[in-house]
């Protein structure tokens, strides 16, 4: 990832903003793959459910509960 920010998977090209729009992360990935090439979003996507933010530092400490 290039950005200094995550804030989308990039292996589906989809933002934490749209992913925001299912109900959880089972939702969000049956619906667009989200997490199912290289994985790397996972625990983003699950802290994005979590905290209803939409971006995050790559080196968030919250990130430890999810991975
Ligand atoms: S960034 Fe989400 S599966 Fe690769």
């Amino acid at each position: 990832m290039c950005d200094s920010k995550v804030n989308r998977c990039e292996c589906v090209n989809k933002t934490f903003e749209q992913l925001k729009q299912y109900e959880n992360f089972e939702a969000a990935q049956a619906a667009t793959h989200c997490g199912t090439e290289c994985e790397g979003c996972i625990p983003y996507i699950k802290l994005m459910f979590a905290s209803g933010e939409n971006e995050f530092d790559i080196d968030d400490p919250r990130l430890n509960a999810y991975e």
